[in-house]
């Protein structure tokens, strides 16, 4: 359902993506992860048509892209890091607007705004302006933005932050039976207990390159760790601790 092929992204001389091979099935949950930098946000924006890639290619169900963005956008739901609302939108209007950029509207969609609200327990907020919205909810209004043309595919950076844990839950529970229905996500997180429960396989992503993929153990065997944990893998696969740069700073 999405793949990338040989994706690179230069920005002037620096290469922030270099070369990322990657193919998610529908059906399937995938975590990206890696270090601060490690270039995520970048390939997500790649995937999201936001960014143009310095050269490779993109599918989203088979679609390239570059080559028919509006029909491969039509699949994708895009939930960026930085939550951006109109302040002078309402909710429900923020939805409206967001169905109508996919050419939908009518009372389909205004039932699926009020389904989508009720969900994330806007339903109170729908006709406030979003400026009167805590960061959390402004979050859930952005995760419903991204469902409410009915995606087939969800890539979502990094989507725990700033929620409390019903919200949470709410979304590990709706991403899983998104995928259970034929779904595809792509999800980053640096919150490793929620790569480790929720995802079928994991990238880890280092210095714009995948260093290590598959399901937990696949990567443990392909690293020969069998008694890592996820975190101790991370930190084997992406540089290790700096335990003497603690002592400087902290030493006497
Ligand atoms: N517009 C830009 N111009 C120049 N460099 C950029 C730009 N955007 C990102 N970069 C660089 O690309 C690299 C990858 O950034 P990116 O935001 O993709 O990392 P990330 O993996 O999402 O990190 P984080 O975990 O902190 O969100 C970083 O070194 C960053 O400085
Ligand atoms: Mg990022």
């Amino acid at each position: 359902m999405i793949r990338l092929n040989q994706l690179v992204k230069r920005y002037g001389r620096f290469t922030a993506v270099d070369g990322i091979d990657l193919a998610v099935p529908s059906g399937e949950l995938f975590g990206f992860l890696g270090p601060n930098g490690a270039g995520k946000t970048t390939t997500f924006r790649m995937i999201a048509g936001i960014l143009r890639p310095t050269s490779g290619t993109i599918e989203i169900g088979g679609i390239d892209i570059n080559r028919r963005p509006l029909e491969a956008k039509a699949r994708l739901g895009f939930i960026p890091d930085r939550p951006f609302v109109y302040d002078k939108l309402t909710g429900a209007e923020f939805l409206r607007f967001a169905a109508a950029l996919y050419g939908q509207q009518g009372p389909l969609v205004e039932r699926r705004i009020d389904e989508l609200l009720e969900l994330f327990e806007l339903t109170r907020w729908k006709n406030e302006l979003t400026e009167s919205y805590s960061h959390g909810m402004r979050q859930k209004l952005i995760i419903s933005g991204a469902l409410v043309h009915r995606p087939e595919v969800i890539v979502v950076d990094e989507p725990m932050i700033g929620l409390d844990p019903r919200s949470a839950r709410l979304l590990k529970d709706l991403f899983r039976q998104f995928v259970d229905r034929g779904g595809t996500v792509l999800m980053s997180t640096h919150t490793l207990e929620v790569a480790e429960t929720m995802c079928d396989r994991i990238a880890i992503v280092n210095g714009g390159k995948i260093v290590a993929s598959g399901t937990m153990s696949e990567i443990q065997e392909q690293t020969s760790s069998e008694h890592l944990g996820l975190e101790d893998l991370f930190l084997k696969l992406t540089g290790g601790m700096r335990d003497h740069q603690l002592d400087a700073i902290l030493g006497a």
